[in-house]
């Protein structure tokens, strides 16, 4: 019997025992009560409030300007959208870094502020500290290695990380420390899939890929380039599921030339 099926909430134990017995893992962003509610309601497993926000939701071109305070407002309104998915909340850029008090600190504001079940932080080995804070609080975390936006200055470019044997086994080791230290999950992004195979069976935890093939545990794609609400961002591992662009400028278009036309409102359509 499927556990996705059956389950009417999903918990970070929920998606472990979907690891062990070979269940693949739904991931999807979200920012806002409409859509998180559309997609809770379509059984996604992990609801991802990511600073993807940033470029999606704010017009920003990095991850990197987004605050915490920003997050916990897109975060308290997907949480109250939400019913059956685990809420995950990325920590944005500045909140966590180089200093474990502040890493816990801005845990704890996204955990009572908004509702939401775990955090997610981009990095390996250096984040270990800040993992080890956050999780003496009870809060759960998923890692993020591989292209980690908010490292886009020290990268330069977007381009497929860890091709290299000496990233690959860097990022092999911290994948590995991240789940020693207690992560239930771990993002993997823009990787060879050779690479996230290797780690998918070295650790004992989820892995969730975007960009790094099918060997993961799971999958996840930001919510408005799958939708073809975004246009301008064309990776190869996007797969577009509509092309809502094209519809909602369509929609607009009908209804300005209603209105301009006065065939919007009608006699029906009044008081
Ligand atoms: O912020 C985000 O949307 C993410 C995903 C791309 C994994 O971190």
């Amino acid at each position: 019997m499927s556990l996705h099926k059956n389950v009417k909430r999903v918990t970070t134990h929920v998606l472990l025992a979907m690891k062990l017995k070979g269940e693949k893992i739904a991931m999807l962003t979200a920012y806002d009560y409409s859509f998180a509610r559309l997609v809770d309601q379509a059984g996604i497993d992990i609801i991802l409030v990511g600073d993807s926000a940033s470029n999606v939701m704010a017009g920003f071109e990095t991850t990197l300007p987004i605050t915490l305070d920003n997050m916990i407002y897109h975060a308290a309104s997907v949480v109250r959208a939400t019913n059956r998915a685990l809420v995950v909340v990325d920590l944005p850029f500045g909140t966590y870094q180089g200093n474990s008090m502040g890493a816990l600190a801005s845990a704890i504001r996204i955990m009572k502020e908004t509702g939401a079940s775990a955090v997610k932080l981009e990095g390996g080995v250096e984040i270990v500290e800040s993992v080890e804070r956050i999780l003496s609080a009870g809060i759960p975390v998923m890692g993020h290695l591989g292209l980690t936006p908010q490292a886009i200055h020290k990268f330069g470019t977007y381009v497929v990380r860890a091709t290299g044997k000496e990233e690959a086994e860097k990022l092999k080791s911290d994948a590995i420390a991240l789940a020693k230290t207690g992560c239930f999950g771990l993002v993997l992004e823009k990787i060879p899939a050779s690479l996230a195979g290797e780690v998918t069976k070295a650790i004992n935890i989820p892995t969730i890929g975007i960009g790094a093939g099918s060997e993961v545990n799971g999958q996840v794609l930001v919510l408005h380039d799958m939708l073809g609400i975004t246009q301008e961002f064309s990776p190869r591992f996007l797969r577009r599921y509509h092309n809502l662009q094209m519809e909602i400028k369509g929609a607009v278009q009908n209804y300005i030339e209603d209105v301009r036309s006065k065939n919007f409102p009608n006699e029906k359509e009044q008081y």
